[in-house]
């Protein structure tokens, strides 16, 4: 396996929106994170993720972006970006920018062209297609609830946007359309950028003639993801991509990639011909959703720690052979707080982040670490939808109260659990008013825990979960076997404990997770043999007598050893 820095390096994805607000204006900005670089070092990450900062109207968040080239006004200008990139590059860390190419904004000049008239050259940007016996072209749903499908009243034609109707799909089957991102991203290349994440990339290619979806829920709109999830042409403009644009760059590319089976993701990460270095699956973050036909996020159940470590250990094992590279998260600006999802957010918080730690920088894969993970950041439990901010969360809950009929409450109490506005609420820097984010009203409310949770405490206390990424951060720097290491799972039965090991030349880790809050006992299996042990990192204090032949572990230990 070659050696790569996009391999070796730690990821700190930041929602700009939400982290510091440098102008009072109550909204995250881009000299906010400037002010921030200093304590991004101090980390020790390597790498910095920014999810989207170009010009939208923010109907979801950056996501529908009106201007590819420009950056939005409530974040700064281009010189604050310009700063910004300096600043990273001279404490030595790389930023990768978001790529958001399956959709525009509505308010693109492209589309606002392509609406224009049938005629005008960028129509072919966008899917268009009449309606079918007085209704949408299909029945394929929106990510965001309703059709998938919007009406044009000028037309009479119907465009396809797989996310909110601000989010119209661009045509990759148009080769104009094509060279014009291939033009875009070589210009932000240009401008000294490390890399790109890419916004729901194997998306792009839709299959011809969009057919109607099986009919597998309720209701008339159905997931149409066959038609578009891993189409027939995502390989070859992926490729195409890559010829073009992408390696002529000694760059960094990870594709979001939801409902991709490993197979694919070694097709497009293979070392030598895949088109980009690594993906985000989505299998783990599944594990605690009911998954019957029909069921959607907001349906929960628990999380099954034998089903982790099948699902985890299927990852490591096909990619590892198949030549690919993984990338690991427990939490992004999509997804609940991983301590309040995986762990405890209630008398075990830090030692259960912490435990969460371990696995996420103990896998074979490049971390991602979300912002507000370090401090061990939880869910929020807004009283009322007017404190929501998230056009999925907003449409969910009309739906399930207007529509459906449910109990508002009861609506409100999956919304705590699974709606993205958990990951979304301010950094919390310090215990002043609203935690050092901003000095005025911040656009989405904070979480009250703030005064007990926030960074100034964390670095105040050299016991907690912000000194302990610290630690898994140089231990990575430090230890080749935590990039390069095979994975091997031990005790696949276990109920209670995840237990793997790490190989690499002569040298072996040990790593044991207890997942819950009680005690378990971990007993190596005869195929491990080892004469003596010495303790890498741990989330409790352990006695150095230890016989590792026998542990009993307290709720939501975790340790790792060498092995010898
Ligand atoms: C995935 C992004 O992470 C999410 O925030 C966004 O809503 C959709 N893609 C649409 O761009």
């Amino acid at each position: 396996m070659k050696r790569a820095w996009w391999k070796e390096s730690v990821v700190y994805q930041i929602y700009p929106r939400s982290f510091l607000d440098s102008n009072g204006d109550g909204i995250g900005d881009l000299r906010g994170i400037k002010q921030k670089l200093d304590y991004l070092q101090d980390l020790g990450v390597s790498v910095v993720w920014l999810s989207p900062v170009y010009s939208s109207p923010n109907d979801d968040n950056g996501y529908d972006i009106s201007d590819y080239r420009a950056i939005m006004p409530e974040f700064g200008s281009m010189a604050d970006w310009d700063d910004l990139l300096a600043g990273l590059h001279q404490r030595g860390i790389r930023l990768l920018m978001d790529l958001v190419v399956n959709h525009t904004s509505d308010e693109h000049p492209w589309f606002q062209a392509a609406r224009s008239s049938p005629d005008n050259p960028y129509r072919d940007f966008y899917i268009w297609r009449p309606g079918r016996d007085g209704h949408e072209p299909n029945n394929w749903v929106s990510f965001f609830g309703g059709s998938a499908w919007q009406y044009d009243q000028a037309s009479g034609e119907y465009y396809l946007h797989l996310f909110s109707k601000k989010q119209p799909d661009l045509n990759w089957e148009n080769p104009r359309m094509r060279a014009e991102i291939y033009a875009m991203m070589d210009w932000w290349l240009q401008k000294g950028i490390d890399g790109f994440r890419m916004d729901v990339i194997n998306m792009i290619s839709k299959v011809p003639g969009l057919p109607d979806a099986p009919v597998t829920g309720p209701g008339r709109y159905q997931f149409g993801g066959a038609s578009f999830i891993q189409g027939p042409r995502l390989l070859e403009f992926l490729q195409e991509m890559k010829q073009q644009v992408l390696s002529r760059y000694d760059i960094f590319t990870v594709g979001e990639t939801p409902l991709v089976t490993t197979e694919h993701a070694v097709a497009i990460t293979q070392e030598d011909s895949g088109p980009l270095n690594m993906l985000f699956q989505f299998e783990h973050v599944d594990l605690d959703r009911d998954r019957r036909e029909g069921a959607t996020k907001w349906d929960l159940r628990p999380l099954d720690i034998n089903e982790l470590k099948q699902v985890m250990t299927r990852w490591q094992k096909d990619l590892e052979q198949g030549g690919g590279w993984n990338s690991f998260y427990l939490s992004n600006h999509d997804q609940p707080r991983m301590v309040s999802r995986f762990g405890n957010d209630g008398h075990y918080r830090v030692q259960s982040a912490k435990l969460l730690a371990t696995f996420l920088h103990m896998m074979h894969g490049t971390p991602y670490i979300y912002q507000g993970e370090e401090i061990g950041m939880t869910n929020v439990a807004f009283e009322s939808i007017t404190q929501y901010r998230d056009i999925e969360t907003l449409n969910m809950y009309h739906a399930f109260v207007e529509e459906r009929g449910l109990d508002p409450h009861q609506v409100l109490r999956l919304i705590h659990a699974r709606s993205r506005d958990n990951a979304r609420t301010p950094m919390q820097w310090d215990d002043s008013p609203h935690a050092g984010f901003t000095s005025s009203t911040p656009w989405i409310d904070l979480n009250p825990n703030y005064p007990a949770i926030n960074v100034v405490a964390a670095r105040a206390d050299p016991d907690s979960i912000w000194h302990y990424y610290q630690t898994l951060i140089r231990l990575r720097r430090e230890h080749p076997i935590i990039v390069y290491g095979s994975y091997d799972l031990i005790c696949a039965e276990h109920p209670q404990i995840y237990a793997f090991t790490r190989t690499y030349e002569h040298e072996r880790l040990l790593i044991i997770l207890n997942f819950t809050a009680e005690t378990a006992t971990f007993t190596p299996p005869d195929q491990l043999p080892f004469s003596d042990t010495r303790l890498l990192i741990s989330n409790y204090p352990v006695r150095p007598t230890d016989d590792v032949h026998r542990l009993s572990l307290r709720p939501f230990e975790a340790r790792v050893y060498w092995l010898y």
